[in-house]
This record gives C-alpha cells, structure tokens and sequence, in this order.
C-alpha cells in the first residue's frame, strides 16, 4: 500500500510532500540542508490525543482525533491514502478534527503542529 512521505527543514519548518523523491545524492534541500524524512509515530507525546480514531460504515471511513485545537497546538489535517486515492482535510483553531472519507480501505495520517505525523491503518 502506498505511504504518505513528508519531509521537513529542520531549520525553516517548511514541510513538503514527497511524490517521487530525489534520485541523486543532494536530497531535497531547504535552508542549505537536506530535508529530513517525517515519520509517523515517532515523537514522544500522547498516542491516544494523535492517533486517528476511526468507524468505517458503507464504503465510509469517519475519522477523528481527540486533540485540542487551539491555536498554538492543534491538528492542522487529517489524510486519507490508498493505492489510488490521496485526500487531505485541512483544519484550522477552533475546528472539530474529525471527517469522513468517501473511501474504506486505506492508511489514516493525522498532522500537530507541535507533535508531528500520526499514522494508522484501517483494518
Ligand atoms: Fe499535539
């Protein structure tokens, strides 16, 4: 199944979405330094505050996250990906972080701002 890949500078911030990473040495560079590889489930905060909570009902999946959106931490988007099919649901302060995705078989992202990639699986 196909992965959702993100990098960010370490430096700046800015966060990217790889679709066909760099195929020579240089990496993809920000702020004069490579761009490092996010990954998912692996800062040291709340598993139960960033993982995607979900209930997949006709060819459905409602997706939620029990995290507080303030406007210094929040959940700023929630994705769903396939083989086929990639959709983000951006959000702001304020919102609820929770949505449903036309779709049922897949991988479920969700994005802090201060605790990085949430990933889980939708069996
Ligand atoms: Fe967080």
């Amino acid at each position: 199944m196909r992965e959702l890949k993100l990098k960010k500078c370490l430096s700046c911030g800015a966060l990217v979405k790889v679709i066909d990473d760099c195929h020579c040495k240089c990496g993809i560079m920000c702020c004069d330094d490579k761009m490092e590889e996010v990954i998912p489930n692996s800062v040291d905060a709340s598993f139960e505050k960033h993982m995607p909570l979900y209930n997949v009902s006709d060819d459905a999946t409602y997706v939620r996250v029990n995290h507080v959106m303030e406007p210094e931490h929040y959940i700023e988007w929630i994705a769903f990906v396939n083989d086929e099919v990639e959709e983000i649901h951006y959000f702001k302060p304020g919102d609820v972080a929770e949505v449903t995705f036309n779709y049922d078989k897949g991988t479920l992202y969700a994005y802090c701002n201060n605790h990085g990639l949430w990933k889980t699986e939708i069996k």
